[in-house]
């Protein structure tokens, strides 16, 4: 492969003759996708506008909302079911029902609250264009700012929503409608839609099929390998899938990378299926640097990053698809580029 290496972020080239299209070990032989996991949530509160608005500003390829469902059938943008760990509910509203589940409250009840983590609410240089930032915003926010940039820019940046009740047949349709209804349709969108469930994913397949929809389908999970072959692990069931299965109705596996091995990349793409590892957590540029490479080299197809700008350069850094010397201004936009970022983080 030719490619530009980057050590310790001192981008040289790798070039000893005149480089041809770069090509990656993936199953499409493009660079992977920069998958921004709950927004730029290493940066700013997971699953708010800003953090996704400040996502797209650093290059992510799809944005990442996990789904709950409010009391009045709202999808909003959450991962926990409770909205205690990321909102202040304890404060303004309360318990209800013995909980603090998104399920307890109305869309116009959780509007009320602010979305606080320990990530902070401001990153140098950014500025939210929308009144309420960190607000619980719904998919529907969600889509309408993707839809905004994309209009605004030509970009084709998809989403990558989580059905949080994985085997929930209402909240699958519920997800799909609502794409549909935003011309998140076919595979050409760029998105994903992800379940922990591998029945959930297949009734996800089904009713694309219904409405006449071609998004791509994540079946979620840990890697195994049983005497099969290598499979993915179901939560709800407590069984393993095997990739072949998988593969009848999914078109990639989002995969724990604490489970994951190079040989069930090559594994899942001789069946025709993407890999997306999550989570790289990685702050910063040489942390990110050294956990991610590996992966791309491996062939991995999409990576979940809470630092959409550290694997933006990465990978970016791996791209060079025109010969030198034509290559070269591209070359030192990407040096460029991240100077820019270390100048951002520095002054973070
Ligand atoms: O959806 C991929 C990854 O986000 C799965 O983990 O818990 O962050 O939703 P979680
Ligand atoms: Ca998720």
């Amino acid at each position: 492969m030719f490619r530009l290496i980057v050590t310790g972020f001192a981008v040289a080239t790798a070039f000893a003759a005149p480089s041809f299209a770069a090509s990656f070990n993936t199953l499409s032989g493009e660079a992977p996708l920069v998958i921004a996991h709950r927004g730029a949530s290493g940066y700013l509160p997971e699953h708010t506008l800003a953090a996704y608005e400040l996502a797209i500003q650093m290059g992510a390829d799809i944005v990442e909302p996990d789904l709950q469902t409010t009391k009045d059938g709202h999808l909003v943008a959450m991962h926990d079911s409770s909205l205690a760990r990321t909102t202040n509910v304890e404060t303004v509203l309360g318990e209800r029902n013995g909980s603090y589940n998104v399920s307890e409250y109305t869309l116009a009840e959780i509007k009320t609250l602010t979305v606080e983590t320990s990530a902070g609410n401001s990153y140098p240089g950014y500025t939210p264009s929308m009144a309420e930032p960190f607000k619980v915003p719904t998919f529907q926010e969600v889509m309408d700012l993707v839809k905004a940039h994309n209009t605004a820019t030509g970009d084709k940046i998809g989403v990558y929503p989580e059905a949080k009740v994985p085997s929930a047949e209402t909240m699958n349709r519920q997800i799909l409608t609502e794409m549909q209804a935003n011309g998140f349709t076919t595979r050409e969108d760029n998105s994903f839609v992800q379940t922990f469930s591998a029945q959930g994913a297949a009734d996800l397949a089904a009713i694309q099929d219904e409405l006449g929809m071609d998004n791509q389908i994540a079946v979620l999970g840990y890697a195994q390998l049983t005497a099969e072959g290598f499979g993915v692990y179901d939560y709800p069931t407590g069984t393993i899938n095997q990739l072949a299965d998988l593969a009848l109705f999914a078109d990639g596996v989002g995969v724990n990378l604490g489970s994951l091995t190079s040989e069930f990349i090559v594994a899942a793409h001789d069946l025709g299926l993407a890999v997306h590892g999550w989570t790289f957590n990685q702050s910063t540029e040489e942390d990110a640097l050294a956990a991610q490479q590996a992966w791309i080299d491996a062939g991995m197809d999409g990576l979940f990053t809470n630092y959409t700008d550290l694997t933006r350069a990465i990978v970016d850094a791996n791209v060079s698809a025109v010969p030198l010397p034509a290559g070269l201004p591209l070359m030192l936009a990407g040096v460029g580029s991240l100077a820019v970022i270390r100048r951002r983080r520095k002054a973070a």
